[in-house]
């Protein structure tokens, strides 16, 4: 895949909970062709830390990008130090993102969907990041389909440890925002596929971000009840952009008398559908 480094500006860089911060970069070349689930290398500059570390573009408006980041060891501790104003070495967007096409391409002659009325965002800890971008790109579709919430809903539903982060950017883009917390702080106590089952919700097609036990989890109920799943899978990374095979994940294969083949989630990811992808690793 083509990879391209830029200088970005940092616009804002804020804490946003206990070990959580947005960062806001003027990246027009990043922005420009950037789709939900994607993500972005970042270059350190302390060169001690030669590979880049990927943090997925959770939204993007104009030619900023924000990347919401939980601080998780040197690389990330490094970039909550950055400032605003200054520069921040980037990658232009990597990776295949989710795929809208597979929910729209259901839609009649007449513009309504057929089969897909409800969509759930499945989140779990820091993959609720990428999803708030995708909330947003299905509002913008909805609207210039000129859907009505009775043609497609949009819930989300998130789960955290103790404190929920981005609710104000669900609550906006979303019909309604359903909350799990381990420590039953805020909504249901427990997990998502906890809240799921407890809400009685049934959607007709699924994204999901998050731990992969509990992507593990969902794919084994969406495959179940026959939902279309995406889910976004954050393997560790080397290179982030094809070149050293640090980041495989196992694919069922369609050829008969092969069980599987190794993809690479830098490139022929992070986003594979649920029943694709062999969970048992
Ligand atoms: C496609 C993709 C998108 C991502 N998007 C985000 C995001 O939006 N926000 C965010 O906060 N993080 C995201 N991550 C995870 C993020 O890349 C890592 O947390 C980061 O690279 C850690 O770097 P570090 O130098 O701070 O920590 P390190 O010192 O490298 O590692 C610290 C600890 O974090 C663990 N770790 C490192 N990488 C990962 C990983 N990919 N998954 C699970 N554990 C990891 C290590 O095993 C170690 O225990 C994403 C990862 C991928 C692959
Ligand atoms: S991280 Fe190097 S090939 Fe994917």
């Amino acid at each position: 895949m083509f990879k391209k480094i830029i200088e970005a500006e940092i616009i804002e860089n804020k804490k946003i909970a206990e070990g959580i911060y947005r960062m806001a970069v003027k990246a027009p070349e990043t922005a420009a062709d950037a789709r939900a689930g994607q993500f972005v290398n970042i270059y350190l500059r302390n060169k001690i830390m030669l590979l880049p570390r990927p943090i997925s573009i959770s939204r993007v408006y104009d030619d900023v990008i924000t990347l919401i980041y939980k601080i998780a060891g040197k690389g990330t501790g490094e970039l909550s130090a950055y400032l605003p104003g200054e520069p921040v070495r980037i990658s232009t967007s990597l990776g295949n993102g989710f795929q809208l096409e597979d929910v729209f391409k259901e839609t009649d002659s007449n513009h309504n969907l057929n089969k897909v009325k409800i969509i759930a965002l499945v989140g779990g800890g820091m993959g609720v990041a990428p999803l708030v971008g995708l909330a947003q790109k299905i509002m913008n579709e909805k609207e210039k389909r000129s859907f009505k919430d009775d043609d497609l809903q949009v819930i989300a539903i998130v789960g955290f440890q103790d404190e929920p982060i981005l609710m104000k950017e669900f609550e906006t883009c979303c019909n309604h925002v359903y909350i799990a917390t381990e420590s039953g702080s805020t909504g249901l106590k427990g997990n998502v596929l906890q809240l799921i089952e407890r809400k009685g919700l049934k959607p007709d097609y699924c994204f999901a971000c998050g731990p992969r036990p509990m992507l593990k989890a969902l794919a084994n109920r969406c495959e179940n009840a026959n939902i279309p799943l995406q889910v976004s899978l954050e393997e560790r990374m080397g290179c982030g952009y094809g070149a050293c095979v640090g980041c495989v994940c196992r694919i069922k294969a369609k050829e008969e008398g092969v069980k599987s083949i190794r993809k690479k989630v830098c490139t022929d990811g992070p986003v594979f559908f649920g029943n694709e992808v062999v969970w048992d690793d």
